[in-house]
């Protein structure tokens, strides 16, 4: 703390210590979107009565059955370069725009694509997505002086066999270029370059800390466990009972081993801030409701506690 306050005595003092430097190193710069016109817009929520949003910056349209996706899964890949899980967490997959009836466009603007290895890598209408070979949207993140975001997502947002920042990269490009809040259009005269990418890995984060799924399942007695299973009903049971709606459970291995939970929303104003209503999934589990399901504890080495440190 004297460190730090010896170095802004010196700043102060110092000729070349100006405001616009101080302002430089210690301000970070603002990525929200500009929603002054959503004041005179009716309120109401997205795919409920979608005749009535005219300014698609304030309510998702179309793509307003929002998504919130996250996975559990046992390892990373990437261990040994220290890309591992969040003990007691699930992990982020991402914020989906699915439209209102449960289809979903991808890659909605090539001029704003970051991912390296598009999947799907062509668009209906037989359109190429290329291939992102420039800097990683970790530096983008970096620009914008996020150290908060980008250390929470490192934390939180894991990738599975490749850096954490391709995936997320993956996540903007093709569903944040399908979400109309997030439209270029949306910051106004004043955009900055970027400033929608922060700004979707911050509502991301938002909307992934109202589901704290690891949480709510072991308030029901259901942890990781590699000696016991759980039945899909239980499951669903837990998460329904806390969050008022039937989220969709995946699993993998013909439907016996848990990896993926969506939770489903209408969202009243914009992505960024609305509020989010949950809704019963759209999509059917793809969980065995007739056998056994595996909760697996994660390996040996692949998770460690990140909650004491910042
Ligand atoms: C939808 O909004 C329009 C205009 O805001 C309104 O006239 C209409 O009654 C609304 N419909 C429903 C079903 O709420
Ligand atoms: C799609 O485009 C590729 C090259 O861009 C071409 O080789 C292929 O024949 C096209 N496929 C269809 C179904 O049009
Ligand atoms: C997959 O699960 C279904 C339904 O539980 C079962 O009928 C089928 O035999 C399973 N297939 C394999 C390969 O285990
Ligand atoms: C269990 O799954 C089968 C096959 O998908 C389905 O027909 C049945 O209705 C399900 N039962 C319950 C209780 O959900
Ligand atoms: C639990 O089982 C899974 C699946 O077989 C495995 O990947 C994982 O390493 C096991 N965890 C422990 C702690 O044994």
């Amino acid at each position: 703390m004297a460190s730090f306050a010896g170095f802004v005595a010196i700043l102060a003092a110092s000729s070349v210590a100006h405001a616009s430097l101080v302002d430089l190193l210690f301000s970070v710069p603002n990525t929200y979107p500009t929603l002054t016109a959503c004041a005179q817009e009716p309120l109401t929520y997205s795919c409920e009565n979608t005749t009535t949003i005219k300014n698609t910056c304030c309510s998702p349209t179309p793509g307003g059955l929002v998504l919130q996706t996250q996975f559990w899964s046992t390892y990373t890949g990437l261990e040994g370069k220290g890309q591992v899980l969040p003990k007691n967490s699930w992990t982020i997959h991402g914020l989906w725009p699915d439209n209102c009836d449960g289809s979903f466009e991808s890659y909605c603007d090539l001029k704003r694509q970051y991912d390296p290895s598009p999947s799907p890598a062509t668009l209906p209408g037989n359109i190429t997505v290329p291939k992102y070979k420039g800097p990683g949207v970790d530096t983008f993140i970096k620009e914008f002086k996020r150290v908060d975001l980008l250390d929470y997502m490192e934390k939180y947002w894991i990738n599975q066999g490749d850096t954490n920042a391709v995936f997320w990269a993956h996540e903007f490009s093709k569903h944040a270029t399908c979400t109309s809040t997030f439209d270029l259009a949306c910051y106004g005269p004043g955009y900055k370059k970027n400033q929608d990418v922060i700004d979707f890995f911050d509502a991301t984060v938002r909307a992934f800390k109202m589901y704290p799924t690891y949480d709510m399942l072991a308030a029901y007695g259901i942890v990781p466990s590699n000696k016991t299973t759980y039945s899909l009903s239980q499951i669903q049971t837990a998460l329904k009972s806390q969050t008022g709606a039937l989220p969709y459970l995946g699993c993998s291995k013909n439907g016996t081993v848990l990896s993926e939970v969506w939770y489903f929303h209408h969202v009243l104003g914009s992505e960024q801030f609305g509020h989010y209503k949950t809704l019963d999934t759209t999509t059917k589990s793809s969980c065995s409701n007739s056998t056994g399901i595996h909760y697996y504890e994660r390996s040996k080495g692949s998770e460690r506690e990140v909650r004491l440190l910042p």
